[in-house]
Parts: structure tokens; sequence; C-alpha cells
């Protein structure tokens, strides 16, 4: 545990304009600092550093926090490694609370490992470039394959000579205690003999996300010996496999930049993949996806997408554990790759931009995928056909997101020629099956559920949205009217903040959009507010009526009497203009989106296009992205209009 007055000196210590600078190309405003936001796509500038206050804040997406806080969100470090990250950084020496007697000596145990492997690490890498035998026969295998030796330094590439006790014998005459190299499975004793593990084979460290090997993978060179092609280091205390992802300290930053994470089987996959400039890619290493392991691809991302091999084998493991994937939340795609290919021949054959601009043409939504194929291999046979349906139904049953159920829903319903209804039904029947067998639903309710599926009813659409849309518009002309001039924060005004926020939108009310314009206008020439007065007396007859009315709005002016009346202290708007603000943009994003997401719902139920279509579910995935994260500002729980509770689900 790190000590609170350690936490206290870092917080004291590190300037958060240079930290955040490395990241994000900072200008000077005032007293504090201004840039494009990191955290989402911004062309006006509005993330703000405040060095006086040590925070950082954005008017774009609202991100804010220390510089802990923004080692958190840009690095995906816990709150312990970015402490330890800023005391390394800027050589603040840390003091942490006594661990007790067995804390102690596992974190000691653990540090042994790490040294262990690191020795073992630069042992194999000396071997492969720097002996006759690694040259001739490592290190010419693998260029034969077409790996640059820069890849091999990146990912740390080793080779083990093909003798007994080469790497035993070294690494005890420099001191490594027998115990541990064998624990590591680094040394084997055979009959009371100590043999080399990985004698005679490629070396390839997997490491952890801090980039420390955890452990290793060794593999043969010749395709026709009777060995096991890749054999690999024990679990240890620092190596959990289902924990890890090869690749993933390489890769974290770029998955996080594309919002996407390639994932694929093999070492070389990865290794080529990076070699050729994609680099938001990691390995499952043969194995199956585990929910830890997507646990951690979704610190950085919520789109995976899995490349496998075009054949049989490889569709099938590609369907094989998904399910775990999709219900943690994320959206899987699925690239099938030309079928005599792995992704490593293919991007070798394709190069960069073509192997770009494949997985662009031919990446597919998984359960859309999925029922395509089954579909296929059904044949028309009914007693096939109702499997397949339980098993598309079972994938879209553990998909979160009731919104995007819906649609898969329908797609599917589409693949399979089935009524759509059928397959609601179905859906909710297996939703209900998961609620009950967590307890979640008892056996009468679950029944009653059943029952009343039947004659379900379709719940009203929102009527009175165009209302909603000049509410918002409405308020926000006064509250830039009225306050247009204040500092909201930091060196930002009330009208740059919103005229930012409302870049390129025109609203839908005529006579608030022509004032929205006029106040753009007025803004740009000026680089100042106007105020109400200006437009009260406006040429325009409708522009100066509506203005005096949204001036003298009665809520407004209700809270103020009240407060004088009773001598009690009311937030009122005057009070409030900040939070009045942040609250009042935020709801109108939301609602925004929201009618963003219906016109595309629309358009998607009309489309017959294959690509166009394509392209308006990504967008709606998208759209779905943003409105969850606003929506989680704004504590909304998103129901989609057909699945108003918990119970219907
Ligand atoms: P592959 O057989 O596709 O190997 O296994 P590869 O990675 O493409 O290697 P190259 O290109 O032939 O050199 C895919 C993954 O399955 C695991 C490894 O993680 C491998 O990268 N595997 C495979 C094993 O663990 N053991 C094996 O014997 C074979
Ligand atoms: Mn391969």
């Amino acid at each position: 545990m790190i000590r609170q007055n350690s936490i206290q000196t870092i917080l004291d210590t590190v300037p958060i304009e240079g930290l955040i600078g490395e990241y994000v190309s900072l200008k000077k405003r005032g007293s504090n600092y201004i840039g494009l936001c990191p955290f989402h796509n911004e062309k006006t500038p509005s993330f703000s550093v405040s060095p006086s206050k040590g925070i950082f804040k954005c008017f774009g997406c609202g991100k804010a926090g220390n510089v802990v806080g923004f080692l958190m969100e840009h690095e995906h470090f816990n709150f312990p490694e970015s402490l330890r990250f800023l005391a390394d950084k800027y050589h603040i020496p840390i003091e942490e609370d006594q661990p007790d007697e067995s804390d102690r000596a596992s974190l000691d145990k653990q540090d042994s490992l790490y040294i262990v492997n690191q020795y073992a690490l630069h042992h194999f890498q000396n071997r492969l470039f720097e002996t006759e035998e690694g040259k001739t026969i490592g290190l010419s295998y693998l260029k034969e394959r077409g790996f640059l030796e820069e890849t091999l330094k990146t990912f740390q590439i080793g080779y083990s000579l093909n003798k007994s006790d080469d790497f035993s014998k070294t690494a005890m005459e420099a001191g490594h205690r027998l115990e541990l190299l064998k624990e590591l499975g680094l040394v084997k004793d055979y009959n009371n003999s100590l043999k080399d593990f990985f004698k005679g084979r490629i070396i390839f460290p997997i490491r952890n996300l801090s980039g420390k090997p955890i452990a290793f993978a060794g593999r043969v060179m010749s395709n026709n010996v009777k060995a096991p092609k890749y054999i690999n280091s024990p679990e240890t205390p620092v190596y959990e496999k289902g924990k890890t992802l090869f690749g993933i300290d390489l890769a974290r930053t770029e998955i996080r930049k594309h919002d996407e994470c390639l994932l694929v089987e093999g070492y070389t996959d990865v290794m080529s993949l990076h070699q050729y400039d994609i680099r938001n890619v990691v390995a499952s290493s043969g194995t199956s996806l585990t929910e830890d392991q997507v646990r951690l691809i979704k610190r950085f991302t919520k789109h995976v997408t899995i490349l496998y091999d075009g054949d049989q084998a490889g569709i099938k493991a590609a369907i094989r554990g998904v399910d775990i994937i999709l219900k943690q939340g994320l959206t899987v795609y699925i690239l099938m790759l030309p079928e005599e290919h792995d992704p490593d021949s293919f991007i070798r054959k394709s190069g960069t931009d073509e192997f770009k601009k494949y997985l662009q043409k031919n990446k597919q939504d998984f359960i859309l995928f999925k029922t395509k194929e089954q579909v296929k291999s059904a044949n028309n046979d009914p007693a096939q056909l109702s499997l397949i349906i339980h098993n598309v139904v079972d994938s879209i049953a553990v998909v979160p997101d009731p919104i995007q159920r819906s649609l898969y829903v329908r797609e599917c319903a589409h693949l399979m020629h089935l009524d759509e209804n059928m397959l609601v039904s179905e859906v909710r029947k297996k939703i209900r099956k998961i609620l009950y067998d967590k307890g979640k639903l008892n056996t009468t309710e679950r029944q009653k559920l059943n029952e009343l599926d039947s004659n379900k009813q379709v719940a009203p659409r929102q009527a009175n949205k165009i209302d909603q849309f000049y509410f918002f518009e409405k308020k926000i002309i006064r509250l830039i009217l009225s306050y247009g001039d204040k500092i909201i924060e930091n060196d930002t005004s009330v009208v740059a903040s919103i005229l930012s926020n409302l870049d390129g939108i025109r609203f839908k009310h005529p006579v608030y959009n022509q004032l929205l314009e006029l106040i753009r206008q007025h803004y740009h020439a000026s680089d100042h507010p106007v105020f109400a007065d200006f437009y009260k007396h406006h040429a325009d007859d409708q522009i100066r009526k509506a203005c005096i009315e949204l001036m003298t709005d009665s809520n407004y002016e209700l809270s103020k009497n009240w407060s004088e009346k009773r001598g009690i202290t009311i937030p009122t708007e005057e009070d409030n203009y900040v939070n009045d603000v942040i609250s009042c943009m935020t709801r109108y994003n939301f609602l925004c989106l929201s009618d963003l997401i219906e016109r595309n719902n629309e358009a998607m139920k009309t489309e017959t296009d294959a690509d166009k279509l394509k392209q308006l579910v990504k967008e709606h995935q998208i759209l779905l992205d943003k409105r969850s994260t606003l929506g989680e500002r704004l504590n909304i729980v998103i129901v989609s209009p057909d699945h108003k509770s918990r119970f219907d689900v």
C-alpha cells in the first residue's frame, strides 16, 4: 500500500501541464492551457488544463480529473500503477506501508521470478544474435520466414542452444537459484540430471501488460519432428495462462486508438501484422478465449475482430467461445481469410493497404455471420433448423444491450426466414431462463411473462419529441443570452463552450435557429456574446417576440419570486448557471443522439443494399456507444421502447 503522504507528494509535485503536454499539444490561455481532447474526436479545442488546480477537464465529453486520473484514463493504468509510473518518471520516492510477513514473502518471490525470467530472456536473445549456432540455425530460419531484425528485437525473440545445459549452467553460474529455474519451467530434472526445457527452440517471450516477461513459448524449427511444435512455460505465481494475451503490451495504445482489437491465434501472426504496421493485434495462443482475457481487452475497446483461417476448422474454432465475448457487452466481428491463409501468410502476400481494405470490406458482425453459416449448413432440414434457432437465440440472449438485441433479432429473423415476433419471444424466453437460473426470477413470474408474450402490446412511441427539442433549444438560447460572457470554468465562456458543442448543428425551431445563427455570427465577428437587449430591439418581429418570451420564462420567474417572498434560497438559474449549462447541453446531446439512432433504425428497416446496410449497422453501433457513455453521465438507464422493465425484457 502506497502511503497517503506519498500520494500527496506525487500530486503536489507532478506538473499537470507538463505531463498532459506529452500526450496533447497544449496552448496557453490566460492561466490555463487548452488543446484538443484526447478522449473524444473534436476539431475545436474544449479540453482545458488548470495548473493551479491540478486538474484537466473536457467541456465536450465531460472527462475530468487530476494527473492520476489522466493516466488511468489515457494509459489504462490502475491507481497504484499510475502512482508508481509518476513516482518513477519524476523521481519521487514513495513510502509504502509495511506489508505483513506473508505479503512481503510473496512479493519478494514474484520479484525474483521476474528477475530470473528477465535474465533468461536476455540469455536467449544473446544466443540468437551472438552465437554461431543461433545465427546459422535460429536467425536464418526467422529471416527466411520474412521477419526483420527490428521485429525480432521488438518482440525480444531468442534462441535456446541445442545443448542440454547451456542455459541451466550459465544461469546457475550467474547466481540464480535452481529452485526458481525449475519453478519457472526453464530447467527440468530428468533422473538427477538437469536439462534445459527449451533446448534447440526459438523462444517467444510472453509479456504482461507492462512488458515484463512472465513466460516463454518455444518453437521447433523443423516441421517434421515428432516433438510438439510449441512448448510453453507452466503456470507460476507470475503467469496465469488464461489472464494474458500475447502482444498486449505493444497493442494496448493502438487498440485504444483504433477502438478495435484484432484477435489472432498465433504468435507469428501477431509479429507479422505488427511488422506490417497493423499493431492493434493480440493472440489468444491457440486456446479458446477466457473471460479474463475478454476483460483485459475490454479495458481498451468494446470491438473485437477475430481473424481466422478460412477453412472449416477455423470457422468452428471461431464460433466456439464467442458467447463469452458477447456476454461482456463487446461487439464481435469476424474476418474470414481466404481458405489457404492465416494472418501471417495473408499479410505477406497482400501487404498493409490491401490487408486493411480486405478487413474493412469483409469483416462481418459475428452473430449475423454465425446465423448465415448455420443456415447454409442446415440445408433446409427442419430438424436442423430448429437446432439453429436455439443456437442463434443463445448468442443473441447474452447481448446486454436491448437495442442491439432487437437489431439482431430483426436481422437474424430475416436470414432464417422466420417471423420476427417468434424470434423475439424465443429470445425473451431464453433471457428469462438465464434470469431464472441466476435466481432473479421465480417460477410463477417466469411462466406469467412467457404467457403474456403471446398477446404482447407494442408501447406507444414518443409523440412529443419535437416539443422536447424546442424545450432545450429555447433553454440553450436563454442560457447564452443571460450568461454568455460568464466563465464556465477556467477560461472558457458560456457562449464559447456552447457554440463549440453545437458545432454544425441546426435547431429544429425556425426562430430559435435564426437566433442561434445570429449569435454565431456575432460571436465570430467580435469574440463576445450578445445580450438579450440587443435582440429585444431587433428589426425582425418574430425574433423580437421569441426573445422577449424566452427571457421571461415562467419557471425562472417563479423561483425568483419564491425566494424573495419566503426569504429562502432556492438555487436559481443565476446561482446555478454552470451546472445548468452542463446539464442542459448533456441532455440536449442525448436527445440528438437518440433522434439519430431512431432515424438510423428506420433506415436499416428499409435498406436493401447489403453494403449500405453494413454501413448503417456500423454507424448504429457508434451511436449506441456514444449514447451509452452520455447516458452513464446522466444516470439514464436506456431501455428500448418495448423493453420497459426488468421483467419485461
Ligand atoms: P499454429 O499451428 O497456427 O502456429 O498455432 P503458428 O502460430 O501459426 O506458428 P507458425 O506460423 O507455424 O510458426 C497457433 C497457436 O497455437 C498454439 C501457439 O500459441 C500457436 O501460436 N500452439 C500451437 C501451441 O501452443 N502448441 C502447439 O503445439 C501448436
Ligand atoms: Mn502460422
